[in-house]
C-alpha cells in the first residue's frame, strides 16, 4: 500500500513538473493555439503577431501540432530549430503572405523559444 501511494505521488510530481515547463495550448481544431498565459511577457507581442499573420492561409493548429509532435503535419518533416527557420522563409515566400523579413525573424525566434520550453 505504501509503495502504491509512493508511486502515485511520483507520477503526480512528474506530470506536474512536465506541464509546468511546457507552453500550454488552448482550444481545439481550428481554434487551437498556444495559451497566451503560459507565454513569457516579452514574447507576447510576437505571439499576437503570429496569431494574426499565420492564420491567413491555414489555422494555428498546424503550427501547434508541429511544435508538439516535432513533425510538420503536412510533409511529415522534422520540426526543429533549423526547420523553423526554413519554414519561416518558405511561408514568407508564398504569394500574398503579407509578411516582411523582420516579422518572420521575430516569429522564428518566438517558435525557437516555444520549442526550448517544450523540451524542458
Ligand atoms: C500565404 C499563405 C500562408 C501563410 C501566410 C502562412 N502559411 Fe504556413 N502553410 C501554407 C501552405 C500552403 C502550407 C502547406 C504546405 C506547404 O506548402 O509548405 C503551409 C504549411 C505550414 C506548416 C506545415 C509544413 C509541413 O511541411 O507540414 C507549418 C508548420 C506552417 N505552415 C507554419 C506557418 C507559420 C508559422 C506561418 C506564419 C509565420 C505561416 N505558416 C503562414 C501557407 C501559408
Amino acid at each position: 500500500m505504501k509503495r502504491l501511494s509512493l508511486l502515485v505521488a511520483l507520477i503526480i510530481i512528474v506530470t506536474v513538473s512536465l506541464s509546468e515547463a511546457r507552453i500550454k495550448t488552448k482550444g481545439r481544431g481550428e481554434k487551437m493555439n498556444f495559451d497566451a498565459d503560459s507565454i513569457q511577457e516579452s514574447f507576447k507581442p510576437t505571439f499576437n503577431l503570429m496569431s494574426v499573420k499565420c492564420i491567413k492561409c491555414h489555422t494555428m493548429e498546424r503550427v501547434v501540432i508541429a511544435v508538439q509532435t516535432g513533425r510538420a503535419p503536412i510533409t511529415g518533416q522534422p520540426f526543429n530549430k533549423q526547420a523553423v527557420k526554413a519554414y519561416g522563409i518558405k511561408m514568407l515566400r508564398k504569394p500574398n503572405s503579407d509578411m516582411d523579413k523582420k516579422e518572420i525573424r521575430d516569429i522564428v525566434v518566438f517558435l525557437n523559444y516555444v520549442l526550448d520550453e517544450n523540451q524542458k
